[in-house]
Order: structure tokens, then C-alpha cells, then sequence
């Protein structure tokens, strides 16, 4: 899968609440022997662009890239300010750096999994190889949520279906503080994941998890769910097949959408439509096979929801219309 959602995915723009960050932008020319973290930051964009290190995973840029991965190797805070760039790194510093550094451009691994962990609407993620690195266009949707449901209406049940990490339903749950959400997954390695951050975030009591095909062994709650999201695998094969490695490094169940891209968002429809409550909705993330969508489904009226990058990516879909359908 190609990079989701660029503009979004800037270190400091998906570590949220934290504005620009760092962002230093003293650029020298990199320093033959780097001893400053402002020297390594160089060092580390001129491999980056030598290697053709593939971005969009938790920044759009190379200079956010390598910013987090150096500050977050080096634990230090993502909003530490410009004067970080003058501390000298010790030996054993400039040794991890060099190791991550090769792993990042020679041999393309993902910023988010060498560091461990990745941002979304100002929280931290636990992730490895066995995860999708979150970069979901939700993050910037579920603050506005509750204004598509009938005003008053409280979020009672709601679902993130499909869920990798849990940072989605763990968002949803910070959201909606009296909600009990169910989040799914069919893959048991992204569920222990997610089982890690939902004790992270302390919210095993309102997050439960669910190995499942989609939605199927999940019993739905009385009266419906209020919301139900999903970020799905949507990808044509075809394309996956063809991804840069840092995208491939990610499981590929979690892009692969079958040959039209279409397989588990159909199953999608077909299982959570009639578990919503008359007056609920279901959001799904479809990247770029928004025409295909309209084309496919166009007796359930999907709508389309606004995003900051103009992709309008989420499509939304009524309990109301299933039922006129
Ligand atoms: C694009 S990822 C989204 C993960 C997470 N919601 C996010 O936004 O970061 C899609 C997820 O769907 C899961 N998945 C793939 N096929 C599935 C199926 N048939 N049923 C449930 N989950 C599935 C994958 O394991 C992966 O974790």
C-alpha cells in the first residue's frame, strides 16, 4: 500500500498536541564525523535520500523521519526544543544511531518498528513487525463523531472492526468515555499487539478484542452499536505485490483488499450494516477506490466524509439506508 495519508503523517503532526515539534531546520552541510544530534540529523537525510528511503509510514518528509527515529532512539521527548540538536551523542549514542540508521535506509525497515512505537491524535502506540504502523485518516474524524449521530445521542456501543494495533478502538474509547467498544482482527499476532496497548491505555474494562473473520463470531449488543468504524485492508493485490519494502515490511493482510481490493470491505457491509442501531453509522477508510465504492454500492448511498488533504477517503454508510435498500 502506498503511503495513506502524507500530510498527516509528519512526526510531529501525528504526535498531535505537541504543534510542529522539534522541526529544526539548521541545515548544514553533514559533518564528515557527526558529533551533534543536529550532525547526525544531516548525516541521516543525506542516506535517506542516497537510499531512496521510502516515507509516509509516520512522516511525509525525510527530515521528520529521521527526527523521531534519532529522537526516540536516543529517548528523548518529541517536543524537545531546538537546542536538542547541540547535544553530543557518547560513543555507545553514535553506535546505536549508526546500526538504526543502516537498518532504516540500506535495508528499508520502518522508522515505527525500530523505535517501537508509533503517534496517532497525541498518543503512543506500541508496534512491531506484527502491526500495521498506524496512520489512519480517522484520527483527524473521531473528535467529530458524535455529529453525525441525532443530537444528545450518547455512544453506548461502538466498534472499530479490523483493528491492528487497537489504536483506532483505543481513540474511540478515549473519545467516548462511556462507550464500550469491540475491536476485531483475524490476524492473532496484530491482537496480541493490540492486547499490549489496550493495557498500556489502560482500558481492558471498555476495549474488548476479538479474533474474528471481520465481524462474525462478535455478538452484537442490545440495541445496536451507535458506531462502528473500519480501516480494512483495500488494496488490489496487484498493487501490493508491487509496494516499496518499507510497505512491504507491514503484514501483508493488513493491505492486501483481494483482487478488486473490495473482499473484506464487502464483508464489512454484509456484517456490521444490520448490526448497527436504527440510528447508527459505519465509517470505512477506502484510499483510493472511492469510484469503485460508489459504482459497487451505490443502493446503500454511500456519503463521503471531508478530510484536511481533500483525499475524502472515509465513506459513510446509514443504518437508515441499509433498511430502504
Ligand atoms: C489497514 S490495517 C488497519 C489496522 C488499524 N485499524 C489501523 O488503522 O492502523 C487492516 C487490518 O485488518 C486485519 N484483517 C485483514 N483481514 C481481516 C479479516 N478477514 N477479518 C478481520 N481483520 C482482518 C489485518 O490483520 C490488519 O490488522
Amino acid at each position: 500500500m502506498p503511503p495513506r495519508k502524507p500530510a498527516k503523517k509528519t512526526a510531529a503532526r501525528s504526535s498531535a498536541g505537541h504543534g510542529a515539534g522539534p522541526a529544526p531546520r539548521k541545515t548544514s552541510q553533514p559533518a564528515a564525523n557527526p558529533r551533534t544530534l543536529g550532525q547526525w540529523l544531516e548525516h541521516a537525510l543525506e542516506r535517506y535520500a542516497a537510499h531512496n528511503a521510502a516515507l509516509g509510514q509516520v512522516a511525509d518528509n525525510a527530515h521528520d523521519d529521521a527526527l523521531l527515529l534519532l529522537l526516540r532512539l536516543l529517548g528523548l521527548p518529541l517536543d524537545s526544543d531546538e537546542s536538542v540538536l547541540d547535544r553530543v551523542l557518547t560513543a555507545a549514542e553514535a553506535k546505536r544511531v549508526l546500526a538504526a540508521l543502516h537498518r532504516r535506509v540500506e535495508q528499508h525497515v520502518p522508522t515505527a518498528y525500530l523505535i517501537g512505537e508509533a503517534w496517532l491524535g497525541g498518543h503512543r502506540f506500541h508496534v512491531d513487525e506484527r502491526v500495521i504502523i498506524p496512520r489512519s485518516y480517522f484520527v483527524e474524524l473521531i473528535p467529530h463523531l458524535a455529529d453525525l449521530l441525532p443530537p444528545s445521542t450518547p455512544v453506548r456501543h461502538a466498534a472499530d472492526i479490523c483493528t491492528g494495533s487497537g489504536c483506532l478502538a483505543l481513540l474511540l474509547a478515549h473519545q467516548f468515555k462511556k462507550a464500550k467498544v469491540d475491536a476485531t482482527d483475524l490476524s492473532p499476532d496484530a491482537l496480541d499487539v493490540a492486547a499490549i496497548n489496550v493495557r498500556e491505555h489502560r482500558l481492558a474494562a471498555r476495549v474488548a478484542l476479538h479474533r474474528t473473520d471481520v465481524f462474525a463470531d462478535v455478538p452484537s449488543p442490545e440495541g445496536g452499536y451507535d458506531l462502528i468504524i473500519s480501516n480494512p485492508p483495500y488494496e488490489p493485490s496487484a498493487h501490493v505485490d508491487n509496494q516499496l519494502p518499507e510497505f512491504k515490511a507491514e503484514p501483508r493482510m493488513a493491505h492486501d483488499g483481494g483482487p478488486d481490493g473490495l473482499v473484506i470491505i464487502r464483508k464489512i457491509l454484509a456484517q456490521a450494516l444490520p448490526r448497527l442501531a436504527p440510528h447508527g453509522v459505519l465509517l470505512i477508510e477506502v484510499g483510493g477506490i472511492q469510484k469503485l465504492i460508489n459504482r459497487t454500492f451505490a443502493h446503500l448511498d454511500p456519503e463521503w466524509l471531508d478530510t484536511e488533504d481533500g483525499t475524502n477517503c472515509v465513506c459513510l454508510f446509514r443504518a437508515t439506508s441499509i433498511a430502504s435498500a
